[in-house]
């Protein structure tokens, strides 16, 4: 078993693992043992010599840590002693699954070599402008755009002021001038050079252009006895704001609203082996749930029997007849939002059997019906607990508009989504829906507004409705949240 004398490692190495070493409270040879441990376990394959790295083809090519990369950075390093902590962020940004293809100044040179960069990032690693090998297509440009986010660290003074005044004269400067993705930058550098009036007005400049800083914090610096504002951020602080711009959190208008949502048909018994039903599949009150619970509601959902798996993140009550139904609507109460898309049957039989009911000479045994519990309009009149916006279904077979208008004064109810389901729709049990939101304008005196829609899959049906629930009650529409 070879041995590795540190004393023989390179200059910028030897630095890194001392800096390292005693943040971490270690010797030196054990953080060289952590390193080693940290590498192998991340991967499936065992180490390869990283002399000769594949140059990447495209932004998404696979890397050998087993895990497969959802997103890559450009990052460049600039030439300052924060250098050394872009080695750590490399691998902060690997956990990440992210792949990393770093470019060095060459001032950079000075403080980590390609060589530890590459066996970092297990890419190979560009220095140069003019270099034959990655230059024979445009290289720099492919670094520019080949990615979905690029990372300046350590940003000194003369990338700022570089980037601020569109110099390309080296590779660096050349692929942030050509690129086209959003470009965080970690400065670092002396507390005077940071606060000077020419790296203000650049960091000015490049704040309106739309680049994104991470730091700098306030702290010791390098040079004895200097302190204030000026070191970069640590690397863990630089993956977490890179992390946030790679993957933005989905906007969340309906955080902290309760919606209760009807789903699905009713079964009514007729003995304990018929039952009266419809057609409904439950699809559409479904994909109202996942929308609402993606738009951060919380989400109750009761459903009669259908053939659909409980959305996740939402809580499912599994319910057969519309008393049923009833019961759990009034039990998930308040709620700040109630979405009846449920097909309810109207009726029910009322001598139910308690047996399965023989066929007898006399023929059919008559079948007395009795109306269901109107849950859309039981819950509209509530004179306590009615939730703020009721929205119900209209589910018509011929005259739509004015069917629907007329049940949105008779329920109670604020919004009507009307749909034609008559059977050329195919709506019923299909995937496509066209509807017609109808709505009251109580700030225009109850003045009735029709609104069409094109024909949609459900799940865009339920996104555009969730999205019209979250501007009325919270004024924020699906993109503009956070
Ligand atoms: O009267 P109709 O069944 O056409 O009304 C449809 C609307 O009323 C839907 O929103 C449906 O969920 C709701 N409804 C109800 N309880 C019933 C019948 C219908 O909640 N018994």
């Amino acid at each position: 078993m070879a041995s590795l004398t540190i004393r023989k490692l390179d200059d910028a190495v030897k630095t890194y693992l001392r800096l390292r070493s005693a943040k971490n409270h270690r010797s030196v040879e054990e953080e060289v043992r952590v390193i080693l441990r940290e590498l192998i376990e991340g991967r499936e394959e065992p180490l390869t010599p990283f002399s000769a790295p594949p140059a990447p083809s495209t932004a998404s090519t696979p890397q050998r840590t087993g895990a497969v990369p959802e997103a890559s950075v450009t990052l460049i390093i600039g030439g300052g002693i924060a250098a050394y902590k872009s080695l750590d962020l490399i691998r902060r940004l690997k956990e990440r699954r992210v792949e990393v293809r770093c470019v060095l100044t060459k001032a950079a040179q000075q403080f980590v070599t390609p060589l530890a960069v590459s066996a970092l990032s297990h890419e190979r690693v560009y220095t140069d402008l003019f270099d034959p090998q990655s230059e024979f297509d445009a290289g720099h440009i492919r670094l520019a755009r080949d990615c979905d986010l690029i990372v300046v660290a350590p940003a000194t003074a003369d990338l700022l002021a570089k980037m601020a005044n569109g110099h390309a004269d080296d590779l660096a400067s050349a692929i942030l001038l050509a690129t086209n993705r959003k470009i965080l930058l970690a400065p670092a550098m002396n507390p005077l050079m940071w606060n000077n009036a020419a790296t203000r007005r650049n960091v000015a400049q490049l704040q309106r252009d739309g680049v994104v800083l991470i730091g700098p914090n306030s702290g010791e610096m390098a040079e004895a006895g200097e302190a204030g504002v000026g070191r970069m951020s640590e690397a863990i602080e630089i993956a977490t704001a890179a992390e946030r711009l790679l993957r933005p959190p989905v906007p969340k208008p309906l955080a902290g609203k309760r919606v209760l949502i009807t789903a699905g048909p009713t079964h009514e018994p007729i003995d304990p082996v018929r039952y009266i039903a419809n057609r409904s599949s439950g699809k559409q009150g479904f994909a109202i749930a996942a929308a609402a619970q993606a738009a951060g509601a919380e989400v109750i959902l009761v459903s009669g029997p259908v053939d659909l798996g409980d959305p996740p993140g939402v809580t499912v009550r599994h319910v057969e007849s519309a008393r049923q139904m009833l019961e759990q609507v009034q039990a998930a109460l308040p709620a700040d939002i109630a979405i009846f898309a449920a097909a309810v049957a109207d009726w029910r039989v009322a001598n139910e059997g308690e047996q399965k009911l023989k066929k007898t000479s006399a023929g059919m045994p008559p079948l007395q019906l009795v109306e269901n519990p109107d849950i859309l309009a039981t819950i509209s009149k509530l004179p306590e607990k009615r939730p703020p916006l009721v929205i119900g279904f209209a589910a018509e077979t011929e005259h739509l508009i004015d069917n629907a208008k007329s049940k949105l004064a008779r329920k109670g109810c604020d919004w009507i989504v009307a749909n034609d389901v008559s059977p050329a729709t195919g709506v019923m049990g299909g995937d496509r829906n066209t509807v017609h939101l109808i709505s009251k304008n109580a700030a225009k005196n109850g003045e009735i507004t029709v609104d069409s829609w094109p024909v949609m899959t459900k799940e865009q049906v339920a996104i555009e409705l969730v999205a019209h629930v979250a501007k009325s009650v919270t004024g924020k529409s699906l993109e503009s949240a956070s």
